[in-house]
C-alpha cells in the first residue's frame, strides 16, 4: 500500500474524527452497540448498577450467538466501536489448517487515532496515563492531549530518521509515558514495534532485534526499579554491536546521569522538541502488522508472535471493558510491565482505546516495602487492580498489616493473570485486599490470544465466582478439550488438552518470518483447532480450570520460558555436553527451574561449572531464567533412541519416585537409582528443597 500523502492523511483523520464525533465517548459507542446491534436483550449489559435484572441469560445468549457466528458478532462490534477510515467489507476469513485468520478485511484505520485523537478531541484534559514512578509519591499525570502531542513528536522524530511503514523498531524501555508514546508513534506511522522486556540480557535483545531485523532501537539512558539503577543503554550498546540492521538508537533520559552518545545514537527528547506536535496518521489495513512480541515455546528459539491492527485493538478494548467492568473515569491499575503481552493489552491498547485512565507502574511490589501496591491504590484511587499470582504469594507472607493500613475503598474489581492462582493467594486477595466486596477475576489468556479468553466475567452481576478458576469463556471463545487420541471430550468433569474451535479477532496471525512454525506449534496437534499448549479441566458445572502447560514450557513468576531455551545456552559451556531442565512447584514463583547437567570427566572443579552455567543463563537470557538448582549427574535418563526422559527427572524432584510410570523405553534403568542417590545427597544439604 502506498504511503498516504500528508494532505490525504489529514483529510482521512478529520473524516475519522467527524465520524467519531457522533458518539465520541467510547462507553457511548459500546452502549450504542448494545442497543443498536445486538438486540434488545443486551441493552443494559455492562451497565453498573443493573444487577436487579438478571444478566445471566444475556451472557449465555451473547456467548452462544458469538460462538455460532463469530463473523457477524465481531463485525458489528468493529463497525460501532472503532474509528475507521474505510469500513471493512468482510468480517472474517479463516482456515485453521493453514493457520490463517483474517478479520475485518477491506477495513482501514489507524490504531493511534483510535487510542488518542478521538479522546484528545472530546476530552483533551482527561488523564490518559498516571505514571507511578519508582519513588512513591512522585507520580505524573499525562492527559490525552499531552500524550497525543508526545506521540506525534516522537512519530515525527522516527520519520525524520528514516523509519517508515512496515519497518520494525525495538523498544527496550522501562514502563513510562515515553514508552507508551513510542508504541503509539510506531502505530501512527505504520511501523511495527517489538518491545523487549528491559530485564532481558543484551544477547537476548540482539537475538530478537536480528530475528525481526529492526531498523531502530528506542531505549533510555538508565532505568530505575526498586531503587536500583539498571544500565539499559549499556545493554543496548552490547546488543547492537551484533545487529547490522540497526541504523539508529534513540536514547531517552530517565535519570539525570549523562551518558556518552555514539555516532548512531540520537538524544530522543532533544530531537522531539524540534518536531511538530501533529503528525498525520498512516492509514493501515486491518491486517497490517501492529506489533510483534517474542515469547518462549518448546524449542530453544523464542517466537515473534505477530498481532495485526483492527482485530487486536477491538479484542483488547472489548475484553478490557467487559472483564473488568471498566467505566469512564475509572482508574485502571494493571501493574504488568509493557515488555509482556499483559502490558500491551491492558496497560496500553485496551484502556487507551476505551478512553480510560491507565496506571504505568514502574516499581516492584516490595519497594520501598510490601505495602507498595496498596499505598498506590490509596493514593491514585485505583478502581481495578490487575496483577500476577506470584506477587500475591510473596506479599501475603508479609502479613495483612501492609494491606490494611491503606484505604482500598476505591477498588471494585481485582484481577490475576499469567499462571494458575492457588487457593491461598486467591482467598487472600479476595478477603484481605478486596475486603470480600470486590469482584475477583482469574483471567486466562496468552501472548498468542491477544486478550483475555477465559474469565469469570462478563456474566450477570452477582453470578457465582468459583475461587481460583478462570471459569467462563469470553464471547466468541469456543473452548474444547481433547484426549490423547485427538478426539474431542464431551460432557463435564473431564480433563484434556485445551483447544479453541473458532477464531476471534485477537488471535495471533503468524510467527514472524516462519508461518510454518506457526502452523506446527498451534494447528497441527489437533487439526482444525487452535491448540493452546495448556491442559484444562471442565468442572461439573461446565466451568474451565486451567491445569498448566502440557509442553516443555515453564512458567516462572508468570513468565514463560522454554526448558530448551535454558538447556541450549547451558550446553554452550565447553565442559557441559548435556543438560536437562525441568520445572518443579515453587512457593513464590509458582514454578522454578531445576537443571541436571552432565560435566565432562576431565573437568577439575565440577562445582565451578554449576556457577558458570548459571552466569551463562543470566547473560544469555535473563536473570529470572537462572535455574534455582543446578545438579551435576553422571548421565541423564534416555530412551533407547536417545531422547532424554525429563518426565522421570520431574518425578524425582517432586518426590514421586514410587510412581515412575512406564520406563520400558529407558535405555539403562540403573541410571534412575544413580540419579536418585545424587539428588537425595544434594537435597540433604539443601534446605530449600525440603
Ligand atoms: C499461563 C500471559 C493459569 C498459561 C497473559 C498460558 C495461566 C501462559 C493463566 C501464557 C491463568 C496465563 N491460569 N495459567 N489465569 N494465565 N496462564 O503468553 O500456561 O505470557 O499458556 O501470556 O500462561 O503466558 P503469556
Amino acid at each position: 500500500m502506498a504511503m498516504a500523502t500528508s494532505a490525504a492523511a489529514t483529510a482521512a483523520l478529520s473524516c475519522l474524527l467527524r465520524a467519531g464525533k457522533r458518539s465520541c465517548l467510547p462507553s457511548a459507542r459500546w452502549g450504542c452497540l448494545s442497543s443498536a446491534r445486538l438486540s434488545s436483550g443486551v441493552s443494559s449489559y455492562g451497565q453498573r448498577g443493573s444487577g436487579a435484572r438478571s444478566l445471566r441469560g444475556n451472557y449465555r445468549e451473547l456467548w452462544e450467538r458469538a460462538a455460532r457466528e463469530p463473523g457477524p458478532f465481531w463485525g458489528a462490534l468493529a463497525r460501532e466501536a472503532l474509528l475507521w477510515d474505510t469500513p471493512h467489507h468482510t468480517d472474517c476469513e479463516w482456515d485453521f489448517a493453514q493457520g490463517r485468520v483474517r478479520w475485518f478485511l477491506g477495513g482501514r484505520l489507524n490504531v493511534a487515532v483510535n487510542c488518542l485523537d478521538q479522546h484528545a478531541q472530546c476530552s483533551p484534559d482527561r488523564v490518559a496515563l498516571i505514571w507511578e514512578k519508582d519513588e512513591p509519591g512522585t507520580e505524573e499525570r499525562i492527559t490525552y492531549r499531552e500524550l497525543l502531542e508526545m506521540t506525534c513528536r516522537l512519530a515525527n522524530t522516527l520519520k525524520k530518521n528514516g523509519i517508515k511503514k512496515g519497518d520494525r523498531v525495538a523498544l527496550y524501555m522501562p514502563v513510562s509515558p515515553l514508552a507508551v508514546a513510542a508504541m503509539l508513534a510506531c502505530a501512527r506511522i505504520g511501523a511495527v514495534h517489538t518491545v523487549v522486556f528491559a530485564g532481558f540480557s543484551g544477547e537476548s535483545l540482539a537475538g530478537r532485534i536480528n530475528d525481526s531485523e529492526c531498523k531502530a532501537v528506542i531505549t533510555c539512558n538508565q532505568g530505575l526499579r526498586g531503587g536500583r539503577v539498571i544500565e539499559l543503554k549499556k545493554t543496548v550498546d552490547e546488543a547492537v554491536e551484533s545487529c547490522p540492521s540497526v541504523k539508529c538508537v534513540f536514547v531517552a533520559q530517565r535519570t539525570s546521569n549523562k551518558i556518552h552518545l555514539g555516532s548512531r545514537d540520537i538524544p530522543l527528547e532533544e530531537e522531539m522538541a524540534k518536531e511538530a506536535s501533529v503528525c498525520a496518521p498512516e492509514i493501515m489495513d486491518s491486517e497490517d502488522m501492529l506489533f510483534m512480541l517474542y515469547t518462549s515455546g518448546s524449542t530453544g528459539k523464542p517466537k515473534g508472535i505477530v498481532h495485526t491492527q483492527a482485530g487486536y485493538l477491538l479484542y483488547s478494548a472489548f475484553t478490557h471493558k467487559h472483564v473488568f467492568d471498566y467505566k469512564q473515569d475509572d482508574v485502571f491499575g494493571c501493574v504488568a510491565d509493557i515488555g509482556w503481552i499483559t502490558g500491551h493489552s491492558y496497560v496500553v491498547y485496551g484502556p487507551l482505546c476505551n478512553g480510560g485512565t491507565t496506571v504505568l507502574f514502574e516499581s516492584t511490589p516490595i519497594y520501598p516495602d510490601p505495602g507498595r501496591y496498596w499505598e498506590t491504590v490509596q493514593r491514585l484511587r485505583i478502581n481495578q487492580f490487575y496483577c500476577a499470582p506470584t506477587a500475591l504469594r510473596l506479599l501475603l507472607k508479609y502479613g495483612d498489616e501492609y494491606v490494611k493500613k491503606y484505604d482500598r475503598s476505591s477498588l471494585t474489581t481485582l484481577g490475576s493473570v499469567g499462571e494458575p492462582i492457588n487457593h491461598e493467594a486467591w482467598q487472600w486477595f479476595y478477603d484481605v485486599v478486596g475486603e470480600g466486596r470486590c469482584t475477583l477475576v482469574d483471567t486466562w489468556w496468552q501472548t498468542e490470544t491477544g486478550g483475555i479468553c477465559i474469565a469469570p466475567r462478563p456474566s450477570e452481576k452477582g453470578a457465582e465466582i468459583v475461587p481460583a478458576i478462570a471459569m467462563r469463556p469470553f464471547y466468541g471463545i469456543t473452548p474444547v478439550l481433547m484426549d490423547e487420541n485427538g478426539k474431542m471430550i464431551d460432557g463435564n468433569d473431564v480433563s484434556g488438552a485445551l483447544c479453541i474451535a473458532k477464531p476471534w479477532p485477537g488471535i495471533a496471525r503468524t510467527i514472524y518470518g516462519d508461518h510454518q512454525r506457526f502452523i506446527e506449534a498451534y494447528f497441527k496437534a489437533y487439526p482444525g483447532y487452535y491448540f493452546t499448549g495448556d491442559g484444562a479441566h471442565r468442572t461439573e458445572e461446565g466451568y474451565y480450570q486451567i491445569t498448566g502447560r502440557m509442553d516443555d514450557v515453564l512458567n516462572i513468576s508468570g513468565h514463560r520460558l522454554g526448558t530448551a531455551e535454558i538447556e541450549d545456552v547451558m550446553d554452550e559451556h565447553p565442559a557441559v555436553p548435556e543438560t536437562a531442565v525441568i520445572g518443579y512447584p515453587h512457593e513464590i514463583k509458582g514454578e522454578a527451574a531445576f537443571a541436571f547437567i552432565v560435566v565432562r570427566d576431565d573437568t577439575p572443579y565440577p562445582e565451578m561449572v554449576t556457577k558458570e552455567v548459571r552466569a551463562i543463563v543470566a547473560s544469555k537470557i535473563a536473570k529470572y531464567a537462572v535455574p534455582d538448582h543446578v545438579l551435576v549427574v553422571k548421565r541423564l535418563p534416555k530412551t533407547r533412541s536417545g531422547k532424554i526422559m525429563r518426565r522421570l527427572l520431574r518425578r524425582i524432584v517432586t518426590g514421586n519416585v514410587s510412581d515412575l510410570g512406564d520406563i520400558t523405553t529407558l535405555d539403562d534403568p540403573s541410571v534412575i537409582t544413580e540419579i536418585i542417590d545424587t539428588y537425595e545427597n544434594y537435597k540433604a544439604k539443601n534446605s530449600t528443597l525440603k
